[in-house]
């Protein structure tokens, strides 16, 4: 299996671990085929900017390379613009994944808009665009990854 290098700078070096107390949003996915499981914090500004992210991941390496690269993208944009991440820039910001590593960018675009949501909730705010997450990807119509994004 062929990482590029920059899946391997995230999987050895990865950005933004650990996690937020008082989070602004919490979300938690996982994938019951592989076991993986993902947490990303947020800490969103008055503004619905956001201002920190965290994340821990119990996965595999590519499932702690996407979380890293998520929270990267994600990091300092606005909430709208938070929602519009898919596994596919994700993925293009790491520069691609091997086929069978897909599934897992797409746990951290789950990730991020399960936080999202959470936030969304515990703030009686509408995101709009944003559905309700489900715990586990494996079985979710976001199973279609996004192909023709
Ligand atoms: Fe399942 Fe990577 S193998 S998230």
């Amino acid at each position: 299996m062929q990482y590029s290098a920059k899946v391997m700078d995230h999987f050895t070096n990865p950005r933004n671990v650990g996690e937020i107390e008082d989070a602004s949003g919490v979300g938690t996915v996982g994938n019951a085929k592989c076991g993986d499981i993902m947490r990303v914090y947020l800490d969103i500004d008055d503004g619905g900017f956001i201002k920190d992210v965290k994340f821990k991941t119990f996965g595999c390496g590519a499932a702690v390379a996407t979380s890293s690269m998520a929270t990267e993208l994600i990091k300092g944009k606005h909430i709208n613009e938070a929602l519009k991440l898919t596994n596919r820039s994700v993925m293009d910001a790491l520069d691609g994944l091997p086929a069978v590593k897909v599934h897992c960018s797409v746990l951290a675009e789950e990730a991020v808009r399960a936080a999202l949501w959470d936030y969304s909730e515990k703030n009686g705010i509408t995101i709009e665009g944003l559905e309700k997450p489900v715990d586990d990807i494996h079985d979710s119509h976001h199973e279609d990854l996004h192909e023709d994004d």
